[in-house]
């Protein structure tokens, strides 16, 4: 990897194997793009890639020259009104009211290695080779602003990380209203727009469109990432499948309010931005005052959506996870929430755990419920002291008896939240977000703790970190159950209010931070009533989260599919739950909803003393199955094969890292009769190994099994033989392919 700089052209040229990326210092002193994808030679000039011309009904720089207009040209970090008038990537108030500003470069930094943001989440390295970054300093001379860009290549994967830093070196201070992370101009629009969204029990469907002139966005208002738009974006060639083809993934290393956006101007080049929302977010910036943009994560690749997927896979789990579970194959656990909801006792609880350790449950975690007078949706949040009339020896007695029991504990809290019925909010009814004089709207009867305020923090950290220490605690489900509104924080004053929803993120990280550093071996999982803030910002303190509330097998397929578009396998929490399904009433066989949720972290949501002993020895035998293989299917290579979007028939697999084994989930949503013969092309084997499959014991070498195929066929092609159980609807298979030794 490197990072070159040609002083006579004033370019920049950031590279590894994989990639390029051009810029160059502009006759203004703006940075122009030059160029960003598949690695091309190094060279002294490619200043020819910089187009300008003369273009009718254009504003122009210079007094003397019609070819330098903003507008028509391709830049780093544009400004709006200066000549461009596409959206920009930055733009700052200054007390006069004037918002026109004028990034010139001043200078640039190399240092190997990553630095860490202050306050937020961001990839990292480990050894100071594995990456190089390049921080290009630009400053307004009329406010002194500086905007230091941060460039980060890794020396593998077509991996680019950006990030922006403002310092105020001036003697007035200035408005913040537009600081994005990213700005990337395209020189065509020729693009498919790829983006996951959704809504809750229903997220990150995969929604695909063609790029046309005008601005097409998504993002989040709500205060959390949200169920309906996932921070990430791909842009791909038309021609580009999982295999092969033109890819860039665009990714927000954030949790809060996000905008994500393409415009396509008049004469077809391609803007995309990506940063926290700017509608819902002003920044005041003092003087001698630092403010830290989220990290925006860029994948290129030309080897499919495949590639491109597992290169944030891979990034994410290793450089972006951190701490003691980030390498360790997930506890199967058990959880009690579709099992009682709020009905529970001590001894209910108990004897879910002591069946669950029979089959083979490494973890039970306790859900909803246990606290304050939490006997449903209307009290208790915010009061995070055992309910001692459900639980009369607390948590930390609880604690013991599970562990007792040879299963490690886990523990459901909502520290963001707080019912009205509460003590925690009978003592501080000013601790919520809320506007003066204004309603103050509820979701699910809780309110929104203001944790833009440090003593707000400060005081659920106390609560919370006093049980970890009293009892014995493995696991953390840290729930959010609600979008912010009515966002006025009463600690800050007028001109400080647009920071509130960062404010209040940046409190979020900053629990997060404490109770993972005192409490490093504890497993977090993040949820927000399943996927309403399951984004990378997360990652970084919570190795998994809660991807969906639908635990419904078929359901899950189309969200585990568009979810694993950004996020590897260990990062997802997959649940087996009863039937009928309590979200969509269906009813799939136990196999299927094993067979789905293989492909995450594993568990079970449900009451295991409520199913038939033939039920139980399926059980026992999933979870045998799952503690064998879980390492290759949380971290191994994983392959998107046939897509829910697109067929009855799903596919995806994964292939250990030495390529000696693989794993194959096959699934089929609707019976067909009389079917056609079926052929999955599988991926990622090694060509010159021969696998055993264990459904057909028919060996095939690696090469067969990708080019020609692996038989899916089954009896329902023809008629079902008598003595074979015939399939029905939502049926699955696992394949499991072993190489003989090489
Ligand atoms: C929403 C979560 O997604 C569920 O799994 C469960 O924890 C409930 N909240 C509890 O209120």
């Amino acid at each position: 990897m490197h990072i070159t700089f040609h002083e006579s052209t004033k370019t920049f040229h950031l590279y590894n194997d994989d990639i390029s990326y051009i810029m160059t210092i502009m006759r203004n002193g703006h940075l122009g793009q030059l160029y960003f994808g598949e690695r091309i030679r190094d060279k002294e000039d490619f200043s020819y890639l910089l187009e300008t011309c003369e273009r009718p009904m254009t504003s122009y720089i210079y007094e003397n020259d019609r070819t330098f207009s903003l507008e028509h040209i391709r830049q780093e970090y544009p400004v709006f009104g200066t000549t461009d008038y596409r959206q920009s990537a930055v733009e700052i108030q200054q007390e006069n009211g004037s918002r026109i500003c004028d990034f010139q470069y001043l200078g640039h930094t190399l240092s190997e290695g990553k630095p860490l943001l202050p306050g937020l989440p961001a990839t990292y390295t480990e050894h100071e080779e594995e990456a190089l970054t390049l921080t290009v300093t630009l400053k307004d001379a009329v406010t002194n602003v500086k905007a230091e860009l941060l460039y980060t290549i890794f020396a593998k994967g077509g991996i680019l990380t950006r990030s922006v830093r403002f310092v105020n070196e001036g003697t007035h201070p200035v408005m913040l209203t537009r600081a994005m992370s990213l700005c990337l101009d395209l020189p065509d629009h020729d693009y498919v727009w790829q983006q996951l969204s959704g809504c809750w029990a229903r997220e990150c469907h995969i929604h695909n469109r063609r790029l046309e002139p005008g601005i097409l966005s998504i993002g989040s208002m709500r205060g959390n990432s949200s169920h309906e738009h996932n921070p990430f974006l791909v842009l791909k060639r038309q021609s580009t499948t999982e295999r092969q083809g033109e890819a860039i993934g665009f990714s927000l290393i954030y949790s809060g309010n996000f905008r994500i956006q393409a415009e396509v101007d008049a004469h077809d080049t391609l803007r995309i931005l990506a940063g926290i929302d700017p509608e819902t977010f002003t920044w005041k910036l003092d003087c001698k005052e630092t403010f830290q943009t989220p990290e925006a994560v860029m994948v290129y690749t030309c080897r499919g959506l495949n590639h491109m997927s597992q290169t944030f896979h891979k990034l994410y789990q290793k450089r972006l996870a951190r701490g003691y579970w980030r390498d360790r194959p997930r506890p199967i656990l058990n959880n009690n929430w579709e099992a009682t909801y709020f009905d529970f006792t001590q001894e209910s609880l108990l004897a879910i755990a002591s069946k669950a350790k029979e089959s083979g449950v490494e973890l039970f975690v306790l859900d909803d419920g246990w606290f304050g007078a939490r006997n449903s949706e209307h009290a208790g949040l915010g009061d995070w002291k055992a309910n001692r009339t459900r639980l009369p020896d607390g948590i930390a007695g609880l604690s013991k008896q599970i562990e007792a029991l040879g299963l490690k504990f886990g523990l459901w809290f909502e520290p963001e939240m707080v019912n009205k019925d509460s003590d925690f909010y009978r003592q501080h009814p000013d601790w919520i977000l809320k506007t003066p004089d204004r309603n103050q709207s509820h979701g699910r009867y809780q309110y929104v703790l203001d944790f833009s305020r440090m003593e707000v923090v400060d005081a659920i950290y106390e609560q919370v970190s006093a049980i970890l220490r009293e009892a014995k605690i493995s696991y953390i489900k840290w729930d959010m159950n609600r979008s912010i509104t009515e966002c006025y924080s009463s600690a800050w004053p007028a001109d400080r209010q647009g920071e509130i929803y960062h404010r209040y993120i940046l409190g979020v990280y900053d629990l997060y931070d404490r109770l993972t550093k005192e409490f490093p071996q504890v497993l977090f999982e993040s949820c927000a009533s399943g996927g309403g803030r399951f984004d990378p910002g997360m990652l970084y303190y919570a190795p998994q989260g809660w991807i969906s509330d639908n635990s419904d097998a078929i359901e899950r397929l189309k969200i585990q599919y568009g979810t694993s578009m950004c996020y590897p396998i260990s990062s997802m929490g997959t649940h087996v739950s009863v039937i009928p399904n309590h979200q969509v009433f269906r009813n799939t066989p136990l196999h299927t909803r094993a067979n789905t949720a293989y492909f995450g972290t594993f568990g079970y949501e449900l009451d295991l003393n409520k199913l038939t002993p033939e039920e139980i020895e399926e059980v026992n035998a999933q979870i045998a199955f799952m503690k064998k293989y879980r390492n290759i299917l949380q971290f191994g290579t994983f392959y998107r094969l046939l897509s829910p979007f697109e067929g009855n028939e799903i596919a995806w697999m994964v292939v250990s890292e030495d390529l000696k084994t693989a794993l194959v989930g096959w699934y089929r949503v609707l019976n067909c009769i009389n079917a056609r013969y079926t052929r999955l092309r599988l991926e990622g084997l090694n060509p010159a190994y021969c696998y055993r499959n264990s459904q057909s014991g028919i060996c095939c070498y690696g090469d067969e099994l990708m080019y020609a195929g692996m038989i899916t066929s089954d009896e329902t092609a023809g008629q079902v033989p008598s003595g074979v159980t015939p399939y029905t609807d939502f049926e699955s298979r696992i394949y499991i392919l072993e190489a003989a030794e090489a």
